[in-house]
């Protein structure tokens, strides 16, 4: 079975630092090791070190800065990253969007690293010219559902499958669906409608029991994989 892939981004809720990220991410690990399916955590900058540190999980950075060593005072780029322990970054999510110019230096940099790439786009049409930058996968994510709780494989089934449709003219690049998602069963259907996976992040990090979220996605994630092959 070609496992789903399931991305949970921690933004920066109160739970995505210190701490309280450390007891959520040892949450997240204990299902994924229990369901044998690897999931990716995308942290802020400042936990990727501590958590690369603590968990087996996939970590991500939430976003990278093109720029190359020099005078860039803030700038977070694929090499510090990398350095400190993550295994790949999120470009371009709907909270932090850059240029295409910035997202093509930032991918091609990335690839050199060997650091995996999520680009996240607010609409089908853009999938096809991204997918074109060969990043390994496609969040697609309507803005207007992020951290609605109306799920985008319920609300906009068709954004699913036309992306879908989109990203198979480029081989290789995986699409995954997000936004609004709160239920095992939105998992489900994102992944019955063709995705290779889902992005969530409030279901999760605002969850009274995260655990039993992630769980619940997890097996609803396997059985549509299963269903499907
Ligand atoms: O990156 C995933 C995120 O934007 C989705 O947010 O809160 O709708 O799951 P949410």
């Amino acid at each position: 079975m070609k496992p789903p892939i399931i991305l949970i981004n921690y933004k920066a809720y109160e739970n995505s630092y210190g701490e309280k990220a450390i007891e959520i991410s040892k949450k997240i690990e204990k299902i994924s090791k229990n369901y044998g399916i690897p999931i990716i955590i995308s942290v802020p900058a400042t936990m990727i070190y501590k958590l690369s540190q603590e968990v087996e999980l996939i970590i991500y950075a939430q976003h990278v800065d093109s720029v190359r060593h020099g005078a860039h005072t803030g700038s977070i780029l694929p090499e510090m990253i990398k350095d400190s322990g993550a295994k790949g970054s999120l470009l371009n999510h709907s909270e932090k969007k850059i240029r295409l110019d910035e997202i093509h230096e930032a991918l091609t940099r990335m690839k050199n690293l060997g650091l995996e790439s999520v680009v996240c786009i607010d609409s089908y049409e853009l999938v096809h010219p991204l997918a074109l930058l060969k990043p390994d996968a496609i969040l697609i994510e309507p803005p207007e559902l992020i951290g609605s709780g109306r799920a985008v494989s319920k609300e906009r089934p068709e954004v699913i499958t036309k992306a879908v449709d989109e990203v198979k003219k480029v081989p290789g690049v995986y699409l995954l669906a997000g936004a609004g998602i709160t239920t095992g069963e939105d998992v489900y259907k994102a992944i019955q409608l063709g995705a290779d996976g889902i992005g969530v992040a409030s279901a999760v990090m605002k969850a009274e029991n995260p655990e039993k979220v992630v769980e619940d996605f997890v097996a609803n994630a396997i059985k549509a994989i299963d269903k499907r092959q």
